[in-house]
């Protein structure tokens, strides 16, 4: 089982504090920070893109940017994200009609791959050949675009889905997930974990984030003791 990885979205941080919001989350735990990309077309939102990307792994050295790329022709971003320091570039499937030779560009620039679907997308669309080159499948569980919004519990049999198909693989859930929705995520077998609001918002985020992390290794004790 892939192990239990927490990636706060920093689109529920205070932007005009972004590289001290990403140190605080490191020190309460986080091993990841997700860095939210959306080009006001593949979603209508505009939020950030390479240049600030570049100010925060300057700003903290060591980060690990899972960047989730909400944006139309994903191709045209991969250099300018990894010259910024993005650690994972994760696109949606939706986006583009050759994921694989997507992946490829991404790992020719030392990124790790992630592949996206809306909740729209059925958790098929992502074929063994994309999943296996894949370094990660992310199962949204909000359609994409927006911080704070509604967990949709109809998108959690498509994590169980994908991890029956790949035991090994990274599987990420993102959006209204935190301590209420974590339950379902983690018993489908969802590794690792993106959550904003829940933590940003959170008074002790230190013990959200050990939460979170602890419901997935109990998740992940439980499944293995079945098998
Ligand atoms: C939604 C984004 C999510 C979102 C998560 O488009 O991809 O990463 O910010 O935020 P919460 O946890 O607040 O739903
Ligand atoms: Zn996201």
């Amino acid at each position: 089982m892939p192990r239990a990885i927490i990636s706060p979205s920093v689109l529920a941080s205070d932007f005009g504090h972004l590289n001290a919001e990403c140190k605080r989350m490191i020190k309460n735990g986080a091993e990841w920070l997700h860095m939210d990309v959306m080009d006001g077309h593949f979603v209508p939102n505009i939020t950030m893109g390479a240049p600030i990307l570049s100010c925060v792994s300057k700003g903290v050295p060591g980060i690990f940017m899972d960047c989730h790329m909400m944006v139309a022709h994903p191709e045209r971003w991969v250099n300018d994200i990894a010259d910024a320091g993005g650690s994972l570039y994760c696109f949606h499937l939706e986006a583009t009609s050759e994921p694989l030779l997507l992946i490829d560009a991404i790992h020719e620039r030392n990124m790790k791959a992630g592949v996206a679907i809306s909740p729209d997308t059925p958790s098929t669309a992502i074929t063994d050949e994309v999943a296996d080159a894949a370094d990660m499948l992310l199962v949204m569980t909000v359609y994409p675009g927006r911080g704070g919004q509604r967990f949709l519990d109809r998108c959690v049999p498509k994590v169980s889905e994908l991890r029956a198909r790949f035991p090994h693989k990274d599987i990420e859930v993102d959006g209204g997930v935190g301590p209420k929705t974590i339950g379902p995520c983690a018993d489908a077998g969802s590794n690792v974990i993106v959550a904003g609001t829940a933590i940003f918002g959170a008074e002790k985020p230190e013990e959200v984030i050990a939460l979170l992390k602890s419901t997935v290794e109990t998740a992940q004790a439980k499944a293995a003791g079945r098998s």
